[in-house]
């Protein structure tokens, strides 16, 4: 019934839910969380891992903003030699499908990691491409076409497991960076990552530098995937403050075939509940098969 509905095909990959959870806010998904009803998520997408262990930014990491939070954790991991010994097993048992979130500061980086990946059982590869400091420059790989183009390439190379290309808006032209992730062998892509922003802690007189998320990012979000539905073919996780059940919609109407609920997992415990039983009563009400249905709907109805 109800469950069957909110199946998804995903380029290649079964997910028994639209609602994917976004990368970094469970960790990797290894402690206990006993909130979450796992057949109701899709998969997790794990916290990005790099090759070596990185500490991170010291200091508190997560401000709350006017609409949302804002992060500056750096990508603190302990590297994926760790990851694959100690986590892995553990969390396949746990949840229905893992996206394994990668970055690297240059492309051999990249292919080392592939390289042990392969030889893991994991459903996709999320690259995030939003990393601050590729080849020791202050610039993202997703700031770049050629560059994205190149990364994703050589990745391409190395493996046959499932590619999510997961790009940033903080660029002038989302669209070639999501054309370009296409023609270089993404199978799927994720949007958004945080969008820059700072706040001021009045009470230490600092300024938080880092990356804002939640539902002051939505407009931008559904803007991003509106524009690159209309470019490319594959398909695309739409993320970036959704926390209510009609915003999963919002990001399905504009061309999303999946949804990725990042911050709003700190706010409300329920998130996950709430948006499933949300999904199933609208697509019933609509008399419509799935979410598929809801894009083929307003199409005919533009
Ligand atoms: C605390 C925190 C940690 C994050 N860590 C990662 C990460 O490791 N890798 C990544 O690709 N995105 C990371 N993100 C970005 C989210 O996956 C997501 O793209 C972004 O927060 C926008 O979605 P939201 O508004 O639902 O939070 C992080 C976000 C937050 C708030």
């Amino acid at each position: 019934m109800g469950m069957k509905k909110l199946k998804i095909k995903l380029g290649k990959i079964e997910l028994n839910s639209p609602i994917i959870l976004a990368s970094g806010i469970f960790g990797y998904g290894n402690e206990k969380i006993d909130f979450i009803d796992y057949k109701k998520i899709g998969a997790i997408t794990t916290k990005t891992i790099t090759y070596t262990p990185w500490k991170g930014n010291p200091q508190l990491r997560i401000y709350e903003t006017d609409c949302g939070m804002i992060n500056s954790i750096g990508l603190q991991n302990p590297g994926i030699f760790y990851f694959v010994k100690n986590i892995l097993h553990k969390i396949r048992k746990k949840w229905p499908k893992i996206f394994v979130s990668i970055t690297g500061r240059n492309e051999k980086e990249f292919i080392d990691i592939i390289k042990i990946l392969n030889r893991e059982k994991v459903d996709a590869i999320e690259l995030n491409l939003s990393c601050p400091n590729f080849e020791k420059k202050q610039r993202m790989i997703s700031q770049d076409p050629d560059l994205t183009y190149r990364i994703i390439k050589i990745v391409r190379n190395e493996t046959s497991l499932p590619l999510i290309a997961k790009i940033s808006p903080n660029v002038n032209d989302i669209k070639e960076i999501a054309i370009a992730s296409e023609k270089a062998g993404a199978d799927i892509l994720s949007l958004i990552n945080t969008v820059k922003g700072l706040r001021i802690d009045f009470k230490k007189m600092k300024i938080i530098d880092g990356g804002l998320s939640g539902p002051s990012i939505k407009p931008i979000g559904l803007k991003c995937v509106y524009d690159v539905y209309r470019v490319v073919k594959i398909p695309i996780i739409g993320i970036g403050g959704i926390t209510r059940g009609i915003d999963a919609i919002e990001y399905f109407l504009v061309g999303a075939s999946a949804v990725g609920i990042g911050s709003g997992l700190f706010t409300n415990a329920n998130i996950i509940e709430e948006i499933y039983k949300f999904l199933n009563q609208y697509l019933g009400k609509r008399n419509l098969k799935n979410i598929i249905g809801l894009l083929n709907e307003k199409e005919s109805n533009p």
